[in-house]
């Protein structure tokens, strides 16, 4: 019988651990879930009684922890007692881009998987089935696997010596609907070689998704299938921002556009919103890792093709800083740009990867004092991403006085009113709804003239921008 998981370990209590075994512990009582990890302070933050403290924000996750925590999930910095308890571990830590040494800038660095690994071959017990839920390049399992047989055959072990079988079981989910995409998948996706560990990690699945939904594939093309599933994702955006660039030029609407090619459904609707260029923690470093393994198997024109998708998202980023300039008359010096989002997409407090981050440095760059506002990132995460601390709050200082406070400056705005005090113009970066409730009248009393909003997602109503008498640019809108 497959029934036999009572112990899970996650370790890495991240935005994927974090949301992902919540909901496996509200969905499974029966099953104890422990979720470890090596940072003390995110681990406090898990554990804090007022939960709009967590470390994640995610729409539903608070109420999701709220049944859950203390009764069969639980949040600690114990990962060899988690690991030598559980009869299931899943691996769920960071793999960003190496920064040095062999494949620097693309491939994926290991070293936080083979540490994990180490772990569980020094302290597992018994027969343990090893989880990848971490997105890994093509072949990772077999790494993991050769650790864990290495523990296996050493000699300082007894003769309970564990054993292990190893999964691929990526995670789909996407931020801001974290809990909404792990309650009811498109599909979760189990490689492996071993029908009994894949029957028993489907086995905790089907206790709320419906077994078609459940599909198995061998361990490397579950792995694959992960990064290609990213990589087309971004390839909708990379493509759809491009034709954004010549909407513009040519009088076309890319909204009209995406509307009228969304309707074949061969292409289908979804991810043809452009805007600012795509951010997040995986798009870039999943398709430059594609990238790498492209090269490294010898299919140099494979690799090219993917990683154009990349550049093409870092060339709109500049774009948009380059257009913001030019409105303003060439010049950012002494002046105010309101900044209103940071993270790299709505309903997140995650700013990795953000296009505002990109924005933000070449408007700095060009002298602008920005004013920057987000519902939910902490200013010290901004701080870190712009690699400059905060100016003291200029934002409520008189008109007239912007060009004497200094250039390449930015401080936090607790509010919209406040951020687009005495600024030249507001630059939309992230899709908050509060973004598209804006009184642009009342607003406007407040900004220095001429003044421009510039709205990189398309989420303002342009006639009640232009009523207020502001100047008004919309990507992709060459109308
Ligand atoms: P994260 O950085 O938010 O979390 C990873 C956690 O692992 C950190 O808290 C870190 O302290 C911990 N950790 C690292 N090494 C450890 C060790 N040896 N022992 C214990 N803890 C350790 O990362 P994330 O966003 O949760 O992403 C995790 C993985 O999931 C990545 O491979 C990512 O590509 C993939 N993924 C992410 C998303 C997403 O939306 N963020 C979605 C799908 C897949
Ligand atoms: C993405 C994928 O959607 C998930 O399936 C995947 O699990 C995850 O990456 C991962 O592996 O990390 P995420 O990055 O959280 O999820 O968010 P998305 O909704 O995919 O948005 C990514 C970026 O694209 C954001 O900056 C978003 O604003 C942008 N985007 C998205 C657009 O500009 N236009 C669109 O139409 C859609």
């Amino acid at each position: 019988s497959p029934a036999t998981i009572k112990n899970i370990c996650c370790i890495g209590a991240g935005y994927v651990g974090g949301p992902t075994m919540a909901v496996i512990a509200d969905r499974c009582p029966s099953i104890q879930v422990k979720v470890v990890d090596i940072n003390q302070s995110r681990i406090n933050a898990w554990n804090s009684s007022d939960l709009t403290k967590l470390p994640v924000y995610e729409p539903g996750l608070d109420l999701v922890i709220n049944r859950a925590r203390h009764r069969n999930l639980h949040f600690s910095i114990e990962v060899e007692k988690a690991i030598s308890e559980a009869d299931m571990v899943f691996i769920s830590v960071n793999t960003p881009t190496k920064t040095k040494g062999l494949g620097a800038g693309k491939a994926s660095d290991l070293k936080w998987v083979e540490a994990c690994a180490r772990q569980v071959a020094n302290f597992a017990k018994g027969h343990t089935i090893v989880v990848e839920k971490s997105t890994l390049p093509v072949r990772t399992a077999e790494v993991i696997k050769t650790i864990l047989e290495a523990a296996q055959s050493s000699l300082d072990r007894d003769l309970n010596s564990p054993t292990f079988e190893v999964l691929s079981n990526p995670e789909f989910l996407a931020e801001g609907s974290a809990i909404h995409d792990l309650e009811e998948p498109d599909r979760v996706l189990i490689g492996g070689e071993n029908s009994q560990a894949i029957n028993s990690l489907a086995w905790i699945y089907q206790h709320w998704v419906p077994e078609e939904k459940i599909l198995r594939t061998n361990v490397w093309s579950s792995e694959l299938a992960k990064l290609t599933a990213n990589a087309f994702l971004a390839q909708r955006i990379s493509s759809i921002n491009s034709i954004g660039a010549l909407c513009e030029a040519t009088g076309a609407d890319v909204r009209e556009v995406a509307r009228a090619i969304g309707t074949d459904s061969r292409i289908g609707s979804k991810f043809l919103d452009a805007g600012p260029g795509f951010g997040g923690s995986c798009f870039k470093k999943d398709i430059l890792n594609l990238v790498y393994l492209s090269r490294y198997f010898g299919l140099p024109e494979v690799a090219d093709f993917w990683e154009g998708v990349v550049d093409l998202n870092t060339w709109h980023q500049h774009r948009i800083s380059r257009l913001v300039v030019k409105k303003l008359f060439g010049t950012l010096s002494g002046k105010r740009v309101a900044m209103l989002g940071f993270a790299f997409k709505a309903n997140t407090n995650d700013t990795r990867e953000s296009s505002a981050i990109n924005i933000a440095k070449d408007l700095l760059d060009e002298g602008a004092q920005l004013s920057i506002h987000d519902p939910k990132v902490d200013p010290k995460q901004i701080a870190v991403d712009l690699d400059l601390p905060e100016s003291k709050s200029f934002v409520s200082k008189e008109f007239g006085s912007n060009e004497k406070l200094g250039e390449g400056i930015w401080c936090f705005a607790k509010d919209i009113a406040d951020a687009c005090s005495f600024a030249d113009a507001v630059l939309i970066l992230t899709e908050w709804h509060q973004y598209s409730q804006i009184d642009w009248v009342e607003i406007s009393k407040k900004m220095r003239n001429p003044a421009w909003v510039f709205d990189a997602r398309s989420i303002v109503d342009s006639e009640k921008v232009f009523d207020a008498g502001l100047q008004f640019w919309r990507v992709g809108d060459g109308s």
